[in-house]
């Protein structure tokens, strides 16, 4: 087991670490300075949602991302023979981002291995903290694989970026700022990856608080921990393309399993398109930008999966901010659909002269935007002189998508609208758009 290229001595299955809330909060002595205490502020969505949530807001560390806290522990705590030869790590990128800037500020040499399809901004953005970068593999796994072999190779020190005991550590040092900060605080939900951050939240915060609850939070194509904590032993599961790309890990931490085990209180699972929604959400309401695997809590809020916590103080982890711009404009785009505020539709209108601006008109006057028409004459069926135009327009919600669905079947008795516009008509529960999955909490108590 030891000669295999991948043994890591800090996280090995045959001795897991137990993580202790005095380490922590030396972490958090530590660290002080190097990154940045973050606020923790009441939401605007909270009364909408009916609780009163609190958004911890590590978007605001200067690489985006909580990551800085693990990473900057653990560099610290590495012996100056280890400084000098430096560090290794593999990463999907956050944890990537933070290794190549503590580790250039503290002049420590790192390489960082890449999935060959890790994210463009923080594929850029590590090159920019000067990240000696390698991009190997289809999966964290492989790259994690070649960087260990190298690691070994070259003496260089492997940082697990979920599971390093001294990485949870520091990441814990977040639920130190959390009881601090909202003292009389009721559950705290936490993205989940390979587990450092909640587990490391989890000692920190039952030690403070053993009554405040602690629930992780995962998406249906990240659910790694879930299957886990389901089989009682880590669980490989496959990941594909994910919005929340951040929790993208297919094998939890050995450490981060060991400790959150019996610690936590639930996981929920939620659904891609709610996070989606949730990041709109966080844009239009908080002013916030956060990328989908910091935007999961809220998700699930919204998608309804903790009624218990109706009426409590609840705080999200916005755990990171790293976001490409196309994903950040399709998650907009997905979650406007969803709520009804992008609809398509198609309509044959008169081709002669008037024909569409008569169509336009309707449109303005209900003042609903007009995002794309494309006319099509070849294969309309019936009068020569017609013309069928494919539309997506821009509503203000639900109800002014109704008024324009009727508008239309009454002027145009030839009309197409997408699935998703008819359920304007279907009452409030219709309203919570695709996404509406059954309850699928997985107790763990
Ligand atoms: C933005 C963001 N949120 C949450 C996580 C999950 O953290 P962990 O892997 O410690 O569970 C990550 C991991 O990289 C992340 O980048």
């Amino acid at each position: 087991m030891k000669d295999d290229v991948e043994f890591d001595e800090f996280c090995d299955p045959s001795n897991p670490r137990k993580i202790h809330y005095d380490d922590i909060l030396a972490a958090s002595k530590r660290i002080v300075g190097a990154v940045v205490k973050t606020p923790c502020t009441k939401a605007h969505i909270s009364d909408r949602l009916g609780m009163e949530i609190y958004l911890k807001q590590e978007f605001m560390q200067y690489t985006g991302c909580f990551k800085e806290r693990g990473v900057r522990n653990t560099l610290m705590l590495l012996s100056d023979e280890q400084k000098r030869t430096g560090v290794i790590t593999a990463s999907t990128g956050n944890h990537g981002l933070s290794m190549s800037y503590h580790s250039q500020l503290m002049g420590i040499p790192c390489i960082v291995a890449m999935p060959v399809h890790a994210p463009i901004t923080k594929i850029s953005k590590c090159q920019q903290f000067g990240a000696n970068l390698l991009m190997h593999g289809n999966n964290i796994g492989e790259a994690k694989r070649y960087a260990m072999g190298i690691g070994k190779e070259k003496k260089l020190r492997y940082v697990n970026g979920y599971d390093h005991p001294h990485v949870v550590e520091g990441q814990g040092t977040i639920g130190i700022e959390i009881i601090e900060q909202v003292p009389n605080v009721d559950a705290v939900l936490v993205p989940v990856g390979g587990g450092s951050l909640c587990a490391g939240i989890a000692v920190a915060v039952k030690h403070l608080k053993p009554d405040v609850e602690i629930y992780g939070v995962q998406t249906v194509k990240t659910c790694s921990m879930v299957e886990s904590l389901k089989k009682n032993e880590r669980t490989p599961i496959l990941i594909e393309a994910t919005i929340a790309d951040g929790l993208a890990v297919n094998l939890v931490g050995v450490n981060t399993f060991y400790n959150l085990k019996g610690m936590l209180d639930k996981m929920v699972v939620v659904k891609e398109d709610w996070v989606a929604r949730a990041v709109m959400h966080i844009v239009e309401e908080e002013r916030f930008v956060v990328e989908g695997a910091a935007a999961v809590s809220v998700a699930a809020i919204m998608a309804g999966l903790f009624p218990n916590l109706k009426g409590k103080k609840v705080v999200c982890i916005l755990s990171g901010g790293n976001i490409d711009t196309t994903t950040l404009a399709r998650a907009l785009e997905r979650g406007m659909a969803a709520e009804g505020r992008l609809v398509k539709f198609k309509v044959t209108v008169s081709d002669r002269p008037g024909g569409m601006a008569e169509m336009c008109g309707l449109l303005a006057n209900l003042g609903v935007c007009l995002r794309d028409c494309i006319p099509e004459r070849a294969w309309v069926k019936g009068d020569i002189f017609s013309c069928e135009l494919k539309i997506i327009a821009e509503t203000r919600g639900w109800d002014h998508t109704k008024e324009l669905v009727e508008t239309i079947k009454k002027y145009y008795k030839d009309c197409f609208f997408h699935e998703s516009a008819e359920k304007s008509d279907k009452g409030p529960g219709a309203r919570r758009g695709p996404c509406l999955a059954p309850n699928p909490i997985c107790m763990q108590k």
